[in-house]
């Protein structure tokens, strides 16, 4: 195989979801749970489309990847996009061998080291210090290779003080900070890393792309999954884009983004309730969002400097419903959330009991441009229905407090109103 590290041929992992009694689950749920809630609720869905709340078979099968077949080569560092449940942890995991496929089948060529979801490859009673020395054991290397790197994973990881006691006490934080700090500096052929990077403060997320920079130009291999768009463009020279746990493209990690955006930009053009890529509960579904300036003679295109008013029209009424959403930049970086769980004075009525969640933005302060919206609704806390790319909003040059902002003049996504004086 020359040159190429990992061979990935046809690929399919098969889970067997068994299903819980009704009224069995909390309000609080991991964001795994909520993602297999979400494939539950779409396949009852599939399977009897008008009464999916009485239908509870026990077994259901469901493909979290399907005939996955890609090549990486030596040197290559290797982003994997794509949306929420769409296989790449999955993906990841099996690469790692911490799952076995289903179907097909992969060779790899070299030493893996992977940081996957918080809460693998450390053992939680074992100190820093002792999962330090118990990774580097599994990885292949000898103590004295170990002892030779300890003190640049300390150093590099800042735990130093806390490298004597047990993980489980760590901060998620620390924890990863810990884990990226083994994982990187154990000199590993292949580098697999799972999005873990969102737990830690942004200085140190630095830190860890400019360590998986160094490895790269060292010409070793490096896997990442990741949302930050922007960082899998600036980091990989290759993108896989997996959608419903098949390859949709495999390109450039430029074009792989573009494609992936185009992909949630022709969603968002469809009839929300006829779309199937979502997850959530179901007993409430987002039906329509309506954006627009508000006022007298409301127009659908949104200005800077303007107000904005945002309308989530859903399918019934259902007690402590809540509705959160994120603005994403043309880039996938997210730009503003809100949630209207989180009461203000301002707000006119808390939104229990109603077919319509309205927020309304006095001044909005986006630079002119595109924006992409993904919409979570709740009830009593409970995921009810997420959409990513619920909606594109357009917003047009203007004027923010009398100061002009034309197209394509500013840096950044967001305009600060400000004053200035020159004085002497
Ligand atoms: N242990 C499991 N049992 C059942 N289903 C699972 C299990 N692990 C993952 N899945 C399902 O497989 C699908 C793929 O999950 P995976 O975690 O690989 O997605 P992902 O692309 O990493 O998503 P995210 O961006 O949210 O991290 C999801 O629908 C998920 O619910
Ligand atoms: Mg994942």
């Amino acid at each position: 195989m020359s040159d190429t590290v990992i061979r990935v041929e046809n690929l399919s992992k098969k889970y067997v979801l068994s299903h819980q009694q009704k009224g069995g689950s909390s309000s609080y749920n991991s964001l795994r749970d909520t993602i297999t809630e979400g494939a539950k609720s779409l396949s009852q869905k599939l399977l009897k489309p008008s009464d999916h709340k009485t239908f509870y078979p026990n077994r259901e099968e469901f493909w979290a990847l399907r005939d996955v077949s890609f090549e990486i080569k030596q040197g290559d560092t290797a982003g994997f996009i794509g949306r929420n449940g769409a296989g790449k942890s999955t993906l990841l995991k099996i690469l790692s061998r911490i799952v076995e496929p289903t179907q097909g089948k992969i060779s790899i060529k070299g030493r893996v080291a992977s940081l996957l979801e918080v809460g693998t490859g450390f053992h939680p009673e074992l100190t820093g210090r002792e999962n330090i020395f118990l990774n580097g054991a599994i990885l292949g290397m000898s103590r004295a290779e170990i002892k030779r790197k300890f003190d640049e994973i300390a150093a590099f990881s800042e735990v130093e003080k806390f490298l004597d006691t047990p993980v489980k006490r760590y901060s998620s934080g620390m924890y990863v900070r810990l884990a990226f700090g083994v994982a990187a500096h154990l000199d590993p052929d292949i580098l697999i890393v799972d999005e873990v990077l969102a737990v830690g403060d942004a200085q140190f997320q630095k830190k860890c792309l400019g360590k998986m920079e160094d490895i790269g130009k060292q010409g070793r291999t490096i896997l990442f999954v990741s949302h930050n768009l922007a960082v899998v463009q600036s980091l990989c020279n290759r993108g896989i884009f997996l959608k419903q746990g098949s390859v949709f493209a495999d390109v450039s990690a430029s074009e792989a983004v573009s494609i992936y955006l185009q992909t949630l930009e022709q969603s968002a053009s469809k009839n929300l309730l006829e779309r199937t890529d979502r997850r959530g509960k179901g007993q409430v579904r987002l039906a329509q969002v309506q954006v627009s300036t508000g006022g007298e003679n409301p127009s659908t295109t949104l200005a800077i400097g303007r107000p904005a008013s945002f309308i989530f029209h859903v399918t019934s009424i259902i007690p402590g419903m809540s509705c959160t959403f994120t603005l994403y930049d043309q880039h996938g970086q997210p730009v503003a959330s809100f949630n209207s769980a989180t009461h203000s004075q301002e707000d006119l009525n808390v939104p229990e009991l109603g077919m319509k969640l309205i927020c309304e933005i006095g001044e909005l302060l986006l630079v002119p441009g595109r924006y992409r919206m993904n919409v979570a609704i709740f009830s009593n806390g409970e995921l009810q229905d997420h959409v990513e790319a619920a909606a594109i909003l357009e917003v047009e040059q203007g004027q923010l407090r009398g100061r002009p902002i034309a197209s394509g003049t500013e840096y950044g996504s967001v305009c600060i109103p400000h004053r200035w004086s020159l004085v002497g």
